[in-house]
């Protein structure tokens, strides 16, 4: 897994190949000036215990012309369309063939969508630099403008159309169980549920923040790597299995009284899963879920490298009757 972070002064970009000669040279030599003069952001990619970077995209605000694009495109306006240019993306030569791609691909739209979220925009637009580079954004679901090598997606569709691709159809499932809180449960055999507590703008980050905290109270503690292990149970908190799709965490406290998280949920298999396993894998976190519902890897290793994902291991505290 790799920490995914904007450009700083202390990466180290002299060895980075994509096997693009432009790309290469461009974080080499252009990367920091153009940072630095907000001319855009660049995100690195690295290990945890490394500064050596393997991959890197920019953004950069865009105005797109609105000449080729559908009228639901352009949201029936005709002016230009403001949005964001994923200016430049490109993966360590080594690191090729594994899906990494895709998931630098998906950390640069949700950047840009992000960005979009703050100040505005509506689309997200790519300069494929070669064939290869615009089949490749093809195949995640970006349509090309008119006959060039420009393709675009829609900011509000972003999740859903590489999510797709990197998940598949619905492999995982999500339920608003009350205002502020969300699951996302996923698929065999992992089983893990990811509560997030739902993206919250800086007013109310105060709620957010004793969200997170009674996490902590309750025993749940910081993941710093997707790889973290989950070695024992904690005892303030229990899974309690309602029905075959329903189960419903419940945290208990010094004081006041027990909170129950309910846990709704379609998979049968969960529930068995869990009951055979006796223990439910549970992590609190902030922005990874993404808007179609799923668990977006990269948000999370993000939140993760933030310090704001905490897990459990969760242990059954009743089986249901019959
Ligand atoms: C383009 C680039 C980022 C792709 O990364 P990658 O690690 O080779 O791709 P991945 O292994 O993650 O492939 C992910 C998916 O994209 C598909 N894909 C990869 N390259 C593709 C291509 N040229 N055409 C069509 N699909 C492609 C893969 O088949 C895979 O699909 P699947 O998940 O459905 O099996 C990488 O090759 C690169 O950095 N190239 C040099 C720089 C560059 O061209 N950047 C684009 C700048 S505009």
């Amino acid at each position: 897994m790799y920490v995914s972070e904007r450009l700083n002064e202390h990466h180290v970009l002299d060895a980075f190949d994509s096997g693009s000669g432009p790309l290469d040279q461009w974080l080499k030599n252009d990367a920091r000036r153009a940072q630095g003069a907000g001319m855009a952001q660049v995100y690195v990619w690295r290990e945890p215990d490394s500064q050596v970077v393997v991959g890197y995209f920019a953004i950069t605000p865009a105005n797109v012309a609105p000449d080729d694009l559908s009228r639901s495109v352009r949201g029936g306006y005709s002016s230009r369309i403001p949005g964001y240019l994923i200016a430049r993306l490109a993966i360590a030569r080594q690191l090729r063939g594994q899906g990494y791609g895709s998931e630098l691909l998906l950390d640069a739209l949700e950047s840009a969508a992000a960005a979009a979220n703050l100040g505005g925009g509506r689309l997200i637009v790519v300069d494929a630099i070669d064939d290869n580079a615009f089949a490749f954004y093809r195949h995640h679901g970006l349509t090309p403008i008119g006959g060039t090598r420009r393709l675009f997606v829609r900011i509000d569709r972003v999740s859903e159309t590489i999510g797709s691709v990197l998940y598949g159809e619905r492999p995982s499932h999500t339920e608003t169980v009350v205002t502020g809180f969300r699951w996302a449960i996923t698929a065999p055999p992992d089983h893990t549920l990811v509560l997030q507590l739902e993206p919250i703008a800086a007013a109310r980050r105060a709620a957010k923040d004793s969200a997170v905290g009674l996490f902590s109270v309750a025993g749940f503690t910081p993941i710093v790597l997707p790889t973290d292990a989950l070695d024992s149970a904690r005892a303030g908190v229990t899974c309690r299995i309602d029905s075959p799709v329903h189960l419903t965490i419940v945290i208990r406290q010094e004081a006041g009284p027990a909170i129950d998280i309910p846990v709704p949920h379609d998979s049968p298999a969960l529930t068995t899963a869990v009951k055979a396993d006796g223990f439910v894998r549970t992590y609190a976190t902030t922005d990874s879920i993404g808007a179609s519902g799923l668990i977006d890897r990269a948000m999370m290793t993000r939140d993760m490298a933030n310090g704001v994902v905490l897990g459990a291991r969760v242990a059954v505290a009743t089986a249901p009757s019959g």
